[in-house]
């Protein structure tokens, strides 16, 4: 599954340290070609000589050891396909999330542009640190994957949430994260999320409960498989791409038509709000004397609708949220707006939909072929959705 790959594994100081030279073995028995860089610190907990045997190949520590014309730093960040960082310890996280390169393995976690995956395990206080947590939110927006630790015993005495993922999920997602990269590559993809902002008033507005989460997926997914990424958003998000931060229907109008002719893929995953308020209030609006106050709405222009009218080449998807008959509400909306795909959801339940981090949707083709995705991450939902448009 992985020949033809070079992984470059990165070890720092933590007693997981161990559990790696079982990842290298699973990685080299499918195929790669295993590079491995530890910190000076991880030297405590394995030996050169075994990560050596396993990987056959040379084990990389100290900076400077240059025997071609270029550094180590860069001929190892250019020859690997993937770096996974694991385990990652408190201080390697910190460091990379802030560009200090005082080893070899941080200096080459800062010139590497591939893609990037981390397992972080530390004691559980130190896995719920603010500072930690916020720098692994950094890596997390510059698309460095990170996998999180499990709960259980850990070797500090402590029971909580610290020790590394299992070394089969580290490994499966370094085989599906290879798998998916330069899928989209030459591609222009353009995805909107988020729900739109409707003012009344310079302190009132209409919205809905639409978290972004699934646009974010999208995005994100579109980026590793090798697309050129727009992402025309509501809610803040920080990531490695292109982000366009728009509030009403309106505005997002405009954003998704200003890259349409030039996208090859649109994904409108965002939730429009049919209407808008007729006359927004430029003041605070006052309380009446009466005790009903009647908004006057107007219909927003249907931007998903619109893009399909006018399409050349690009691929226009839709989202439908729906809270009853799903399937018969999802076609009608398809033949309707005339997209090549709908992504149709079920709101009704609280396991998937609006803020969670799960989704499970029907996909529907313009033909009228219809697939179902079982319960999954928005990101697995996401990855299986764009493979589906692309295969
Ligand atoms: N959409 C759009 N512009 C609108 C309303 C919706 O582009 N003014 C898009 C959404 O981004 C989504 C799809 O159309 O991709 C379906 O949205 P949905 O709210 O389910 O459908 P509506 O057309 O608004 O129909 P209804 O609210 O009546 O179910």
């Amino acid at each position: 599954m992985l020949k033809g790959k070079c992984v470059l594994v990165g070890i720092t100081g933590g007693i997981a340290a161990y559990k790696i030279c079982e990842l290298i073995r699973m990685y080299k028995k499918n195929g790669a070609n295993v590079k491995v860089v530890c910190t000076p610190n991880a030297m405590n907990f394995v030996t050169k000589l075994t990560l050596q045997n396993l990987s056959q190949n040379e084990v990389y520590v100290q900076e400077f050891d240059v025997k071609d014309w270029k550094p180590e730093h860069i001929s190892l960040a250019d020859e690997a396909d993937i770096m996974v960082i694991a385990p990652a310890t408190a201080n390697t996280i910190s460091k990379i999330a802030q560009g200090i390169a005082d080893n070899l393995l941080t200096s080459i976690a800062c010139a590497f542009s591939k893609k990037m995956i981390i397992a972080p395990a530390m004691n559980c206080n130190m896995w719920n640190n603010p500072t930690i947590q916020e720098n692994l939110r950094i890596l997390e927006s510059r698309g460095i994957e990170c996998l999180p630790p499990d709960s259980g015993f850990l070797a500090c005495g402590y029971l909580g949430k610290g020790r590394l993922c299992s070394i089969e999920k580290i490994y499966n997602e370094t085989v599906e994260a290879l798998r998916y990269s330069q899928k989209l590559a030459g591609k222009k993809v353009v995805i909107t999320s988020g729900g739109t902002i409707e003012d009344i008033d310079p302190v009132r507005y209409i919205s809905n409960y639409s978290s972004g989460k699934m646009g974010f997926a999208l995005a994100n997914v579109a980026k590793d498989m090798g697309a050129e990424v727009v992402l025309i958003t509501t809610k803040p998000f920080e990531a490695p791409y292109k982000i366009v931060k728009v509030k009403s229907a309106l505005d997002m109008q405009n954003a998704v038509e200003d890259e349409f002719e030039t996208s090859d893929l649109v994904i409108m995953a965002a939730a429009v709000a049919d209407y808008r308020v007729k006359n927004q209030s430029e003041q605070k609006m006052k309380k009446g004397v009466n005790d009903i106050l009647t908004l006057e709405l107007v219909q927003n222009p249907d931007i998903l609708k619109g893009l399909c009218e006018k399409k050349t080449h690009q691929l226009v998807v839709g989202f439908c949220a729906e809270s009853e008959n799903l399937l018969e509400n999802a076609k009608e909306k398809i033949a309707k707006k005339g997209c090549d795909y709908l992504i149709a959801n079920d709101i009704s339940r609280n396991d998937i939909g609006f803020s969670s981090d799960d989704n499970e949707v029907t996909i529907l083709e313009k033909s009228g072929k219809i697939e179902k995705l079982e319960k999954a991450s928005k990101k697995v939902i996401a990855r299986k959705i764009l493979e589906y448009i692309y295969e």
